[in-house]
């Protein structure tokens, strides 16, 4: 049997060693970041030398740390003051949860925000809104164009909030370059910790209500002991992604080794469909249809083949249900409930891309789809 095959890295990704050993340090160390004595000094320099290294990987003029990206989408929608939210059709239920009143941004078949239907939304209500657009999307990968959406929203007074969780190490992120007001980020998608993320602001005068009340900790937008060795961990994850984008080496990596698992399994399963072929991606990100199997029974087939991948996102993952992405972009039940998503991460090899597409091909070899005989030379 060979190794376990691991390929569900958008639903997080297993902590780098450097992030493992200087969180075990900071763990070991301890210390309350508020406390004046030298222990405390210590950690608060830890954490400082960390949101350093994190609002650099993004330009960020200044960040909240969170408990990860749920939470600063959260205090992104919350706390923003804007009595007003608009959505695009494709964002993460912890957008959507967070923001239950808000307009619907629709997106087109190639998953793509309607930046015409974003500005009637605006000219259709004078009230002062906020925006929220993803940058990437966690099912399909596929790229939203965030830095138009935003001149859009700022030409109509509106903030605009983007939430980058799946971006870090995977593209490169500038605050400036997106235009934005406010990014959501998370470490467990960069080779970092679960449970921390931050909210990262583009300038100073932002203003932002906290979820969480209680201490003056985050300079009192979030209340609550830190978490020191998450922090510390999410700092290096942060500074590993920075060096490997500036050697742009493992970003191309991850596009080629992505491209050719959907050339092999396009070839051995010739009625697949790839999702956001058309649109810029995430260079990691794959989303397969095999139609009229459900994504729940490729799932339980692929893990008993010993090949991990998730039904659409993780988080919804458990209910057998269409995905609403795709839905979104026009797929009919059909499609939208038979979706895989495959993601890889820098050390995802050959090796790995062939296990999982034979054990796919087998599957839809038992499910009764043809297989062309000359797509095995392939
Ligand atoms: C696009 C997106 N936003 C937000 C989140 C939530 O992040 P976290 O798991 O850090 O709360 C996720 C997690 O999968 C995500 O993919």
């Amino acid at each position: 049997m060979p190794p376990p095959v691991f390929l569900d890295y958008n639903a997080g990704s297993p902590a780098r060693p450097e992030v493992v050993r200087a969180m075990a340090e900071a763990l070991a160390e301890g210390g309350n970041p508020s406390s004046v004595h030298a222990a405390g000094r210590r950690a608060h320099a830890r954490i400082e030398a960390a949101r350093r290294s994190v609002a650099q990987l993004v330009g960020a003029a200044d960040l909240v740390f969170t408990s990860g990206g749920t939470e600063a989408n959260a205090l992104a929608l919350g706390g923003s003051g804007r009595a007003r939210m608009l959505v695009s059709a494709v964002e993460h239920v912890s957008v959507m949860e967070a923001a239950p009143e808000a307009g619907i941004i629709p997106v087109d078949g190639n998953g793509v925000v309607d930046l015409g239907a974003l500005e009637h939304l605006l000219k259709a209500d004078p009230r002062p809104a906020l925006v929220s657009l993803m940058l990437a999307n966690n099912e399909t990968g596929i790229i939203q164009p965030v830095a138009a959406a935003a001149e859009i929203a700022h030409r109509h007074g509106a903030l605009i909030h983007c939430d980058a969780a799946q971006t870090l190490g995977r593209m490169s992120v500038s605050m400036s370059g997106l235009a934005v007001d406010f990014l959501t980020i998370s470490a467990h998608k960069v080779g970092g910790p679960a449970g921390i993320g931050a909210l990262a602001l583009a300038h100073g005068d932002l203003s932002l209500a906290p979820l969480l009340l209680g201490g003056g900790q985050e300079r009192r937008r979030r209340a609550g002991t830190e978490n020191l060795s998450g922090i510390v961990g999410f700092g290096v994850a942060a500074e590993i992604a920075g060096s490997e984008l500036h050697r742009g080496d493992t970003i191309l990596g991850m596009a080629r080794m992505r491209d050719r698992l959907e050339t092999l399994a396009l070839a051995r399963v010739p009625q697949a469909v790839v999702i956001g072929r058309r649109s810029a991606r995430l260079p990691n990100t794959s989303c397969l249809v095999l139609p009229g199997v459900a994504a729940e029974t490729q799932v339980m087939a692929l893990d008993l083949a010993g090949v991990m991948v998730s039904a659409g996102a993780a988080c919804s993952s458990g209910k057998v249900a269409a995905s609403k992405v795709l839905t979104a972009m026009g797929l009919g039940p059909d499609l939208a409930g038979s979706a895989i998503r495959v993601s890889l991460g820098a050390e995802s090899g050959e090796a790995e891309v062939e296990l999982f597409v034979e054990a796919w091909a087998e599957l839809a070899r038992r499910k009764g789809f043809e297989i062309s005989p000359a797509a095995f030379a392939a």
